[in-house]
């Protein structure tokens, strides 16, 4: 079968569910991961013929992409601050805004203080990106991050093996095990964290293929009070981040005065900053 068929059957198949460019997007990233071809030199092979078993890589991915998989999931992996990250069902698939906060970590924590030997600590970790990315970028730190699922703490180790970063995972459960088990009872430099922030009632507005096919208990609040992390953060910032220390976090796009009230008591200083999006989206505290 020629490339060229495959791509008609791309949008054939898929254009119920997907609008034209987003097929052609799906499309080059499939090339990309069984051919080895990028967009440009993707047009010069469209009238190659395909081998049986790239012919049938490429059926299999369109089946799957048919239930409305995340295409991530279907490759296992994904492209995160310009990293792979192995990904699978039990972890979020990284978001952009994610970057975004990383971005800002990376730029405050550089600015503002000389010393290297940091000890940082990342809440409800999933695949592992944040911690990855900080221990990249800052090898002295002492890179500690928790979660509740040790499905995804799996995934989390894997990614640290393979960018050979030494990361300390626990598994967790922040809202109920308290701060202070000796594993714990530490005093961090950086807090930072994406925890589940979608309240129930935003339920209906979340996408199928997001519920369908990412983890609830990374997207979900386990209670009504979608700010039940921020919270629990809020106070364990008290006896848990140093004085000066960082406080770097996520947000709910619609909860940012609310979650932002949180933490004015016991911050010197603590900004509610917007995304690329314009969307409230981060919370950026100095002890
Ligand atoms: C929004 S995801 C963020 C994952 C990753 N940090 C990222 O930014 O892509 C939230 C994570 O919190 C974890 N989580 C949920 N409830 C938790 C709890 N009670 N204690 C610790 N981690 C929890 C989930 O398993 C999930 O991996």
């Amino acid at each position: 079968m020629k490339l060229s068929e495959i791509k008609i059957q791309f949008q054939e198949e898929l254009s119920g569910l997907y609008s034209k460019s987003e097929i052609q997007e799906l499309f080059s990233i499939f090339c990309d991961y069984f051919l080895n071809l990028n967009k440009i030199e993707l047009r010069n092979h469209l009238e190659n013929n395909l081998s049986e078993s790239n012919s049938n890589r490429f059926s299999e991915a369109i089946s799957e992409l048919k239930t409305g998989k995340p295409f991530q999931q279907i490759l296992g992996e994904t492209k995160f601050f310009g990293l792979k990250f192995f990904v699978n069902e039990h972890v979020l698939i990284p978001r952009p805004e994610t970057e975004e906060l990383l971005e800002l970590a990376i730029n405050k924590i550089k600015e503002r203080t000389t010393k290297k030997e940091i000890k940082i600590l990342d809440i409800g970790t999933g695949s592992g990106i944040i911690p990855i990315v900080l221990k990249k970028y800052f090898p002295e730190a002492a890179v500690t991050a928790l979660d509740i699922s040790e499905e995804a703490l799996k995934i989390a180790r894997k990614n640290s093996d393979f960018h050979k970063t030494e990361i300390n995972f626990i598994q967790k459960d922040y809202l109920n095990e308290i701060f202070d088990s000796a594993q714990t009872n530490e005093v961090y430099d950086v807090i930072i964290s994406n925890p589940p922030y979608i309240g129930a009632e935003e339920n209906p507005e979340i996408e199928d293929a997001v519920k369908g096919f990412e983890p609830h208990l990374a997207l979900f609040s386990p209670t009504s009070d979608a700010l039940i992390f921020y919270r629990q953060i809020a106070e364990d910032c008290k006896n848990h981040l140093a004085k000066n220390g960082f406080l770097f976090l996520e947000i709910n796009q619609k909860l940012g005065q609310q979650t932002l009230e949180l933490f004015q008591d016991s911050f010197s200083k603590v900004h509610l900053l917007k995304d690329i999006s314009g969307n409230d989206r981060m919370i950026f505290g100095r002890k």
